[in-house]
């Protein structure tokens, strides 16, 4: 894996590119059946990718980013997870549904917007101020090939309760 690994980065914008395509699917699906498989598709991939940023990439970034800017991207982590929830949970009978994946996307098309923005996003920063993108990728591709199989065979639940970072620190 060492070998085929992305950097972090182009790993990380492949995985925004992929949810930005499988928003748009949810969108032109016709039934409502098609669009909950793939909400369910969303919140997966959401989970997992949000799991390496927080786990990896954004601990990476410490000392390299302005801390007032990774602070606000766990926060934003943490607001997205509330409707990932919803909508893993959601069930046919679930009026809001559509609503929900809707407010994700604006939600996420912001975050992304914050993370690959040029130069002053937290991409331009940690690589401008030498995180090590090579090094991380491989990090990143080999949590991310666990996370995936993990979902696949038990579920995402347990990874969806791993994901709240904002905690205080009394909790
Ligand atoms: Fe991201
Ligand atoms: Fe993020």
């Amino acid at each position: 894996m060492a070998d085929t690994a992305p950097d972090a980065i182009t790993l990380l914008k492949d995985d925004h590119r992929a949810v930005e395509d499988l928003f748009k699917e949810y969108e032109d699906a016709a039934t409502p059946a098609a669009k909950a498989k793939i909400a369910d598709k969303i919140a997966v991939s959401l989970i997992v990718h949000t799991r390496i940023e927080n786990e990896h990439f954004y601990p990476a970034c410490e000392g390299k980013v302005d801390e007032a800017d990774l602070k606000e991207a766990y926060v934003e982590h943490d607001a997205a997870n509330v409707l990932i929830a919803e909508i893993l949970a959601s069930t046919k009978g679930d009026d809001f549904a559509e609503a929900k994946v809707k407010v994700l996307k604006e939600e996420i098309e912001h975050h992304v917007g914050e993370e690959e923005r040029w130069l002053t996003g937290i991409f331009s920063q940690a690589k401008r101020h030498g995180v090590d993108m090579d090094a991380l990728g491989v990090k990143l591709a080999e949590a991310k090939a666990g996370y995936e199989a993990d979902i696949a065979k038990n579920g995402p639940e347990v990874h969806l309760a791993a994901l709240k970072k904002t905690k205080v620190a009394a909790e």
